[in-house]
Parts: structure tokens; sequence; C-alpha cells
């Protein structure tokens, strides 16, 4: 018999097809009847898949006393409960460095787009107002100081294309890391001489909030706030504040507080451009992510190393 399989939420549709041919996958978003599922899945499922938005609650976590390993279809695990996994011995794997230069173009694209008002300017030919006359001038990518918040992976993919556009890069983090880029080991500091502040930090309880009304302040009414990490890493009330009075000068993103809604104040200014959670959606990095999927549970249930878990 195939080996049982939670599924928490709906994952790239190719790589759904593979498990369900591979597993025994029960459904837990669309269950008709979610008790009678989990009662089924506590006494057979040892894997859980999920993705990386779905995550997975302690509470649907501690429902499944056979549970051994979660693997997530994302880099980001934050909406795991790492801590009742952990409590538990419940392996974790996620999927990295596949996504990371799709991300970082897109970090590039919301830059471009917002620095050169790529959106903005498209609608100005759309509406007829080139007809009336010019569009006002920009600014420029090159020499604008790029502060990056994370210098994990995606970050460090930010700045080797920030730098082909002649910025001037430094960032934040924890602590330095061994990069050409200058560390700031203060975020206000940084966000105070930064034409645009990018974002790609992990999400969590350790980042909720970071770029708050003083960070948004610092950056400043010509300011660009770029986000490709996660919605929690922003006080999202203190940014559609700032951007609305115009405290701030643009933002570019692509991650909110609560995904797929968001706030209705930003679908109306033109100094923003907004992505509906697109970083790693690609064709190509899609199907890496679900390989690794499949690879980290095919490994669990042969015994063998996990080839992605998070440490
Ligand atoms: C995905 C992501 O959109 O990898 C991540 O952390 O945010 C994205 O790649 C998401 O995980 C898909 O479920």
């Amino acid at each position: 018999m195939k080996p049982a399989l939670l599924l928490v939420a709906p994952i790239h549709a190719p790589t759904q097809a593979r498990l369900e041919s591979d597993y025994r996958v029960m459904r837990w978003y669309d269950a008709p009847d979610r008790a009678a599922l989990i009662e089924r899945a506590a006494t057979e499922a040892r894997v859980a898949v999920t993705s990386g938005g779905a995550g997975m609650k302690a509470e649907l976590i501690d429902a499944l006393p056979r549970l051994e390993l979660i693997a997530c279809f994302g880099v980001g695990v934050d909406a795991i409960d790492l801590a009742a996994a952990r409590a538990r011995g419940i392996r974790v794997t996620n999927t990295p460095d596949v996504l990371t230069d799709d991300v970082a173009d897109l970090a590039l694209g919301l830059i471009l787009a917002t620095v050169r008002r790529i959106v903005a300017a498209d609608r100005y030919v759309r509406e007829g107002r080139w007809l009336k006359g010019p569009m006002p001038l920009t600014g420029r990518m090159k020499g604008t100081r790029l502060g990056i918040v994370g210098m994990g992976r995606i970050g460090q993919a930010i700045a080797h294309r920030a730098a082909a556009f002649g910025m001037d890069i430094a960032y934040f983090g924890p602590h330095p890391k061994p990069v050409p880029w200058r560390y700031e080991p203060d975020l206000v500091a940084l966000a105070r001489e930064s034409g645009v502040l990018a974002v790609a930090c992990p999400g969590g309880e350790s980042t909720r909030g970071l770029i708050d009304r003083t960070v948004l302040d610092a950056l400043g009414p010509a300011g660009i706030l770029v986000n490709i990490a996660r919605g929690s890493v922003v006080d999202e009330d203190a940014l559609v504040a700032a951007l609305t009075s115009g405290r701030l000068g643009g933002a570019g993103l692509d991650v909110f507080a609560d995904e797929p809604r968001v706030p209705a104040a930003l679908l109306a200014l033109d100094n923003v451009v907004l992505q509906p959670h697109q970083g790693s959606a690609t064709h190509a990095t899609r199907g890496a992510m679900g390989q690794l999927v499949l690879d980290n549970v095919e490994a669990f249930f042969a015994g063998r190393p996990l080839p992605t878990p998070v440490t």
C-alpha cells in the first residue's frame, strides 16, 4: 500500500499530481469532513506537505501523533509552528536556493519599476496624458543607495544585481557577513541613508514589525520601500499611513500582512507597485521547488538523509 500523506494546502499543480500518484494523499484543505480526515490521518500520516503561505499550526501538528516530517513548498517556514514541531522531534524541510534568482529578479523589477516609475508611466501613456505633455522626470538606479535588510541568499542575489546597475549597496542584519558590501548595524541609520530599502529577511516573530514608523520616517519622502520577504516584517498600517501622507516616497510590494487582501488605500496610490506574491512564481522555479518537496518526502520514506532540512 502507498504511504499516506496529509496535504495541508494546495500546491503547484504538477507537483501535487505527482504526490497524488505516488502517495495516498489526504487533502486537509478541502476535506468535506475534517474531523473524520484527521482521525484517519492521526493513525496513518507520518508526513505532511504544506505551502509556505499556509504553513502548519500547532493545533494541526498536535492532532497528528505519528507525524515525523513537514515538507514545505517554499523557502520561508514562518507559517509553520516550528516550536511545536521541534518539541516533538518532527523534521521540517523547505525549498531553498532554487528560487533565489527569481525572487531577486522580482526585487530588481520592483526597484526599477518604482525608481523609474515604469508602471505609472504605462498608465500615463494609456490614459492619453502624454498627448498633453511629458511625464515628470524620475530617479535613477546608478548611484542610488540601496539598503538591503537581510543579507542571506536572496539578499546577496539582490546585491549582485543591484551592483550591476551601479547602485551603492549597504545592508542590515543580525551580524555582518563575508560579503563585499558595507554592513550597517543600525537599521534606522541604513534607512536614513538609503534611496531604496529592500526587505529580504525571513518572516516570523524575530522580524515582526521590524520596518516600523521610525524606519519608514528615516527612509523619508524621497525613499522607496521594496518588500519581497514577508508582509509581517513591515508594520503595514504604518506603511499605509506613511505613503498616504507623503512621508514615504513610494513602495514596491510583493507581500502583504493578510494575503491576498491588500489595503484598499494602496490600490489608489500612483507611487506604489503591487504584485500578488510572485517572487518564485515562474514555471521553472515552481517546478524545481516541487521536485525538492518530492525528493524530501521520498528520502524520508526511504530512510535517507533529507536533501533540504531546515536546521
Ligand atoms: C511561495 C515563498 O509563494 O518560498 C517562499 O517562502 O514565499 C514563495 O516561494 C510560497 O511559499 C508558495 O507556497
